[in-house]
């Protein structure tokens, strides 16, 4: 029998993400499962349009309510369109950020109280955690410093200081140390093979016989 996983990657900007991601999905696929990688907020037509309203800089402000609001309705449109059907046909789903970067951005960073996170987050997708999430950790100073090297304009968030990225690393180490069964720390400042085989570790026991 197919069994359906839902793992997510989170992490500060330049953590290594998508790689990992990558690599995750190409692993996956050798040992024969069928994998939905997907990313948020985006991961279809319309909440990748709801993306594009969230990184875009220089229209109207958007507060701190609007955003998070945003980026639930996103959250919504992706777990009906994309992430539920995907584990309903018993794909794995990796996703790049879920509901904890929510909590680490809108809620450690920009203020918003957790509680209001809890509501939208029960209301969006119940009891629908990740079966495991890895957090791609490394000091903010060097993962701000590999995300500049990406090049190109840097989107609303990457636009922020160091001090927001301070607090949203220490709310995913919160996070992780209250469910250490679910949230696994990788450390992030190792050499990219050596990240995509910790991740692959840390996923072991899920793995198909
Ligand atoms: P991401 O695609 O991971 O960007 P990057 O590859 O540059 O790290 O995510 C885009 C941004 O969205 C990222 O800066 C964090 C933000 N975000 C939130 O603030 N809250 C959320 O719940 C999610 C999913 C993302």
């Amino acid at each position: 029998m197919k069994v359906s996983r839902f793992i997510t990657l989170e992490g500060i900007e330049g953590a290594g993400k998508s790689t990992v991601a990558r690599t995750l999905h190409e692993q996956l696929r050798r040992r024969g499962s069928e994998v939905l990688l997907t990313r948020e907020p985006g991961g279809t037509p319309l909440a990748e349009a709801i993306r594009e309203l969230l990184l875009r800089r220089g229209t109207d402000a958007l507060n701190a309510v609007a955003e998070t609001l945003l980026i639930f309705a996103a959250r919504a449109v992706h777990l009906d369109n994309a992430i539920r059907p995907a584990l309903a046909a018993g794909k794995w789903v990796i996703c790049d950020r879920y509901t904890d970067a929510s909590y680490a951005y809108q809620g450690a960073a920009r203020g918003i109280e957790p509680g209001l996170i809890d509501h939208l987050a029960a209301a969006v997708h119940a009891d629908l955690w990740p079966t495991r999430t890895l957090l791609l950790d490394l000091p903010v100073a060097e993962g701000l410093a590999r995300a500049r090297q990406r090049g190109g304009p840097a989107d609303r968030f990457e636009a922020e200081r160091q001090e927001f990225f301070e607090r949203v690393r220490e709310a995913y180490l919160a996070r992780a140390s209250a469910d250490p069964q679910r949230i696994r720390v990788l450390d992030a400042r190792v050499d990219e093979r050596s990240l995509a085989a910790a991740a692959l570790a840390a996923i072991a026991d899920l793995l198909p016989a």
